[in-house]
């Protein structure tokens, strides 16, 4: 798992006003609420005092006030009062929590969980990713999120993986025709696509009215496969040689090493009217539904570092591009040790740190997850403080 990145936490609808909502990820708890504005805020759960969840408190003049002692924190976490302590009293600097920078997004809230400065930052999703999402006139869409015990980066490679959609998929992916088109892959700093061409699935692994519309032949479909760090995001576009079209963008969130939750959007620009959103929901559901079956017998549940643990053909080259990618960020020591925490977590509270601690690293009660490497700006940082002393 990996800091530094914006991850989806909840649907824009999911977060109701006045009231916090307690949210996994990354192995740790964090609060999110809405203030009086209606601007959005998130925190980290755990109090600083004696570890209570804050998402169990009460929302009261834009703080967040902990149910166990009724210390009060403001938007950017720092404790405003400690009522044990009298109204004269003003808390110690040490009173504070991370506080997480929050966007939204194609109908998601979005926090950025890291400390790195923004130019280090991965850049966040622009309208690019997704026009369709704006344009209804041409577009019709149906949302799902849902959860999977699976570790995130074992289901993201099933989703950009272009060979199993022939064995694992009962109503997609050619049954006749498996074999996967090679295809030069365009990579970038942060992440990779191709586009493909691909047999159609028989009209009989077609039900309802996409059996109605499908045609009885046609030809190749062509299919855009991108993925992106950010977010842990991927973009799928098919289409088809009768001219029907169909987006799907998708984000993960490790909920922790063996958990992910998915916030998917999809488009279709054929069987526009609301009535066939239950046929395509019921569509998803059931792809989603192999998928997990499928990745969940999948050893380890993490994928393996050596890239000669697993014998990867020129037929996965969007996952060994996906692996490369993650090894650059490795690289740059944004991975979450997560064996260490596994030691520490049952007397240690260790949480994702905000961008706070970049410029006041002292006074915080709770530690940082450690990183298997260290984080380069961090190191630089420190060699300036050095050299200025
Ligand atoms: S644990 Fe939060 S106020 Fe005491
Ligand atoms: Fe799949």
């Amino acid at each position: 798992m990996f800091i530094n990145n914006w991850y989806v936490a909840a649907g824009v609808d999911d977060l109701k006003n006045g009231e916090p909502m307690f949210m996994r990820m990354l192995g740790c708890d964090f609060v999110l609420f809405r203030d009086s504005k209606g601007e959005t805020h998130c925190l980290s759960d755990v109090c600083c005092h004696r570890g209570a969840s804050l998402s169990k408190g009460k929302l009261k003049d834009d703080c967040v006030i902990c149910p166990y002692h009724g210390w009060e924190f403001n938007m950017q976490g720092v404790c405003t009062k400690i009522p044990a302590l009298g109204a004269d009293v003003k808390p110690p600097k040490r009173a504070r929590i991370d506080s997480y920078p929050v966007r939204e997004k194609f109908g998601w809230i979005w926090v950025f969980l890291g400390d790195a400065p923004e130019e280090e930052r991965p850049p966040f999703l622009d309208d690019s990713w997704f026009p369709e999402y704006y344009d209804e006139a041409t577009w019709r869409k149906v949302r799902v999120q849902y959860h999977a015990p699976v570790n995130w980066a074992r289901s993201e490679e099933n989703s950009i993986d272009g060979a199993h959609p022939s064995f694992v998929h009962a109503s997609f992916g050619s049954k006749r025709d498996p074999k996967v088109h090679i295809v030069p892959v365009v990579t970038h700093e942060w992440g990779a696509s191709t586009t493909r061409e691909r047999t159609p699935p028989d009209r009989t692994q077609k039900s309802g009215a996409m059996r109605e519309i499908t045609a009885e032949k046609r030809g190749k479909t062509k299919a855009t496969t991108a993925f992106c760090f950010t977010g842990v995001t991927h973009r799928i576009e098919i289409l088809r040689a009768d001219g029907l079209r169909q987006v799907t963008l998708s984000h993960r969130t490790p909920v922790d090493e063996f958990n992910t939750r998915t916030f998917t959007t999809q488009c279709r620009d054929y069987l526009m009217n609301e009535e066939f959103d239950r046929e395509r929901l019921e569509g998803r559901q059931k792809a989603i539904a192999e998928d997990i079956a499928i990745v969940s017998t999948v050893r380890p549940p993490l994928p393996p570092k050596s890239t000669t643990a697993e014998l990867l053909t020129e037929a996965d080259q969007l996952e060994t591009a996906f692996r490369a990618m993650n090894r650059r960020m490795e690289a740059k020591g944004w991975e979450i040790d997560s064996d260490e925490v596994e030691r520490e977590v049952r007397r240690q509270i260790l949480v994702i740190p905000s961008p706070k601690r970049l410029t006041d690293p002292k006074n915080w009660v709770h530690k940082t997850v450690p990183t298997t490497r260290p984080r380069g700006y961090l190191t630089s940082q420190s060699d300036a403080t050095e050299a200025a002393e």
